[in-house]
C-alpha cells in the first residue's frame, strides 16, 4: 500500500507544475529534535511547558531583559544548533535542485532545509539565527550581537534602536507581514502541496494547505498519524511512515520515471 502512494505521490510531483513542501517539526525529530503534539512530543510529555510558551512573548514586550534571561536559560536552543538535517531535509533540497519543488514552506524554526541545501526557504515562525525588532521589521543575524548576548545585554534595533528578539515566532505573536505575504502567495500559486510532519493545528500556518486546496491544489499529507487535514479531506491522500524514509523513496520513485519519459 505505502509502495503505490509513494508511486503515485512522485507521478503527482512530475505532473505538478508548481510543487511546494508545507513541513512541521515531523520532519525535524529524525534529526534528534523532539516534536510538540507527537507521542512524545514536548507538549504531550508537559503540558505545563505548553502553557509557559504563551507567556514568553509578554514578557518580552514587558520586560526584555527578562525574557533574554529566560532565553539563555533555555536548552532547546543549544539542542538545536547541535542538530543536522537528516533524509527527510536532503529529499526535499534534492527535489528543488531537480526542479520539482519550487520551495519549502517551513514552521520550524532549526535552520535545517537551508542546511541540507534547500534554496527557497519560508521560515513561517522564524529561525534561531536571527534577531528581529518587532517595530520596525529588521532581522539581523544571531551572530552579530553575540557580545551583548555574552555581557547579558538586551540586543538593540541598528535600525530604530527598539529592543531586538529572538526571530522565532511565539504564540500571541504575529507572523511577520513579509514571511507570511510571501507563504500565502506559495499556497495560493501551488497545484501539488507536500504536507509532511506536521500536526496541522496551530493557526495561520494550518490554513496554507486549506488555501491551497481551496485553489484547486492536490494536497498530499507525509505523517505517521491522520490529522484534520486528512479528517477533513483536505489532504487528497496519506502516506503513512517515518517522512525521513518516504520522501528518499519518493525522489528516487521520480527518478526512476524520469528515465522513461
Ligand atoms: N515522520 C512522520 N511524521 C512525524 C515524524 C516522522 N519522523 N515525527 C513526528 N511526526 C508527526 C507527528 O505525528 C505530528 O503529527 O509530525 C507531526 C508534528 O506535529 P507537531 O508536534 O504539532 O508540530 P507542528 O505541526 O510543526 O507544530 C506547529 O506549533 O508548537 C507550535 O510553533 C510550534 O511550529 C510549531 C507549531
Amino acid at each position: 500500500m505505502e509502495l503505490e502512494l509513494i508511486k503515485m505521490c512522485a507521478r503527482d510531483l512530475l505532473n505538478a507544475n508548481y510543487a511546494i513542501a508545507f513541513t512541521g517539526a515531523g520532519v525535524s525529530t529524525e534529526s534528534g529534535i523532539p516534536d510538540f503534539r507527537g507521542p512524545s512530543g514536548i507538549w504531550t510529555r508537559d503540558p505545563e511547558a505548553e502553557r509557559r510558551s504563551y507567556e514568553i512573548f509578554g514578557k518580552f514586550l514587558r520586560n526584555p531583559k527578562e525574557y533574554w534571561e529566560e532565553v539563555l536559560k533555555s536548552p532547546f536552543y543549544e539542542i538545536l544548533e547541535k542538530a543536522k538535517p537528516n533524509p527527510a531535509h536532503y529529499a526535499l533540497a534534492e527535489l528543488e535542485e531537480m526542479g520539482i519543488i519550487k520551495a519549502v514552506i517551513t514552521q520550524n524554526i532549526d535552520g535545517l532545509h537551508s542546511k541540507a541545501g534547500s534554496k527557497k526557504v519560508l521560515e513561517f515562525h522564524g529561525g534561531i539565527d536571527k534577531l528581529r525588532c518587532i517595530y520596525c521589521g529588521c532581522r539581523f543575524p544571531r551572530q552579530e550581537f553575540a557580545k551583548e548576548i555574552e555581557e547579558r545585554k538586551v540586543p538593540i534595533c541598528k535600525n530604530c534602536r527598539s529592543p531586538l528578539k529572538m526571530d522565532v515566532v511565539y504564540f500571541t505573536e504575529q507572523i511577520p507581514t513579509d514571511v507570511y505575504d510571501l507563504s500565502l502567495a506559495e499556497a495560493m500559486k501551488c497545484d501539488l502541496m507536500l504536507v509532511c510532519g506536521t500536526s496541522a493545528v496551530v493557526y495561520p500556518a494550518a490554513e496554507l494547505p486549506r488555501v491551497a486546496k481551496r485553489r484547486g491544489a492536490k494536497v498530499v499529507e507525509i505523517n505517521f498519524e491522520e490529522t484534520p487535514l486528512t479528517l477533513e479531506g483536505v489532504s487528497d491522500y496519506i502516506i503513512k511512515g517515518k517522512v525521513g524514509e518516504i520522501l528518499p523513496k519518493i525522489v528516487e520513485e521520480v527518478k526512476e520515471l524520469r528515465k522513461k519519459q
